[in-house]
């Protein structure tokens, strides 16, 4: 294999720069040209790319977003989209691509290999962290961080105002964020799309956490089954009727910023194995974190389901909740 793609798709998670660096460092270093694909597959269809040098990458490990530009293609998902985009790969003279995303681009990426026998390798990139059969996803830490450094700040309002804070966290249907940033926050309580939310549990919940507090925190996952933290939040209201309740929703500022250490790492390991697949000309694969090990499983897996967090970790915040 001489000349490889790639691609970022979806939407933008901090580390995925961190991954392309790897991917055009280690196949330069291979004597392989790496062309990076702009703004995802739209930018295939569009017939947008360029050629990725050392410089290019240089000095990109720190920075948040992607420099390839993303974005959520409708014209991808029909055939004569697709059709166009292998055109503008054959053009290239491209022999594999490497796509970075979420579960609809694995998808999308799956689909586009099948119909026109294009190797592709899959690398799970998104702050969700929904992708099947992976522990961690490129940008779920540094979201998960970003969360737990923004509820800090809420906490120190709630706790002088005496205020229940609701506050929204993204996460699609997931509650990977929602759950692991409440954990590590703190918080109350959590709602998250995979537990039926109880609303008069709830309502009884904040009585109880209350008497012990100041103030408190709702971690309210944005997919969850009882609606948004400002829907749940009117929703408790006519009980608490002497409760100063309060919703914020930290909506993009999650998908921003410089990426973790562990995201940077994982990006660059990822990468390396990507690039390395296509080189034995392996295909159809994705590339996925399990107990700290790099591992590669088939795409199907990561489309045909879709992942959830541990919902033990639940009885977390139950066994930490303030009961007096
Ligand atoms: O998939 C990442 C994500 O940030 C989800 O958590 C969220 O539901 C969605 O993207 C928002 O997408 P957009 O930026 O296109 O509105």
């Amino acid at each position: 294999m001489k000349k490889i793609a790639v691609l970022t798709s979806g939407g933008d998670a901090p580390g995925m720069n961190a991954c392309i660096r790897a991917i055009t460092k280690y196949c330069l270093n291979q004597n392989m040209e790496c062309i990076g694909i702009l703004d995802g597959f739209d930018g295939l269809i569009k017939q947008r790319s360029t050629n990725l040098n050392y410089d290019d990458v240089n000095n990109i490990i720190q920075k948040g977003g992607t420099i390839l530009g993303s974005a959520r293609s409708k014209e991808f998902q029909t055939k004569e989209g697709r059709k166009q985009a292998f055109e503008y790969l054959q053009q290239l003279a491209v022999e594999g691509m490497i796509v970075i995303g979420g579960n609809g681009s694995l998808t999308g990426a799956k689909i586009f290999g099948d119909e026109f026998n294009v190797p592709i390798i899959g690398i799970p990139g998104t702050i969700d962290n929904d992708i099947f059969g992976t522990d961690h996803t490129i940008g779920y830490d540094t979201a998960v961080n970003t969360v737990i450094e923004a509820v800090d700040k809420i906490r120190d309002t709630a706790s002088s105002h005496k205020r229940v804070f609701f506050v929204e966290v993204m996460g699609r249907d997931s509650g990977f964020i929602a759950l692991n940033a409440a954990i590590a926050s703190g918080a109350e309580s959590v709602l998250i799309p995979e537990e039926v939310t109880d609303i008069q549990a709830l309502v009884e919940n904040i009585k109880e956490f209350n008497k012990g507090k100041r103030g408190s925190i709702i971690i309210v996952a944005e997919g969850d089954d009882a609606g948004d933290a400002l829907t749940i939040m009117k929703k408790v209201k006519p009980f608490l009727p002497d409760y100063d309740l309060r919703t914020t929703v930290l909506g993009h500022l999650q998908r921003g910023g410089n990426p973790s250490a562990y995201d940077r790492i994982i990006a660059s390991r990822m990468g390396i194995k990507a690039v390395e697949l296509l080189v034995e000309n392996q295909t159809n694969l994705y590339i996925a974190t399990k107990g700290g090990k790099i591992i590669t499983q088939p795409i199907d897996y990561a489309t045909q389901k879709s992942g959830a967090p541990n919902a033990s970790k639940l009885e977390v915040i139950e066994q930490l909740r303030t009961k007096k």
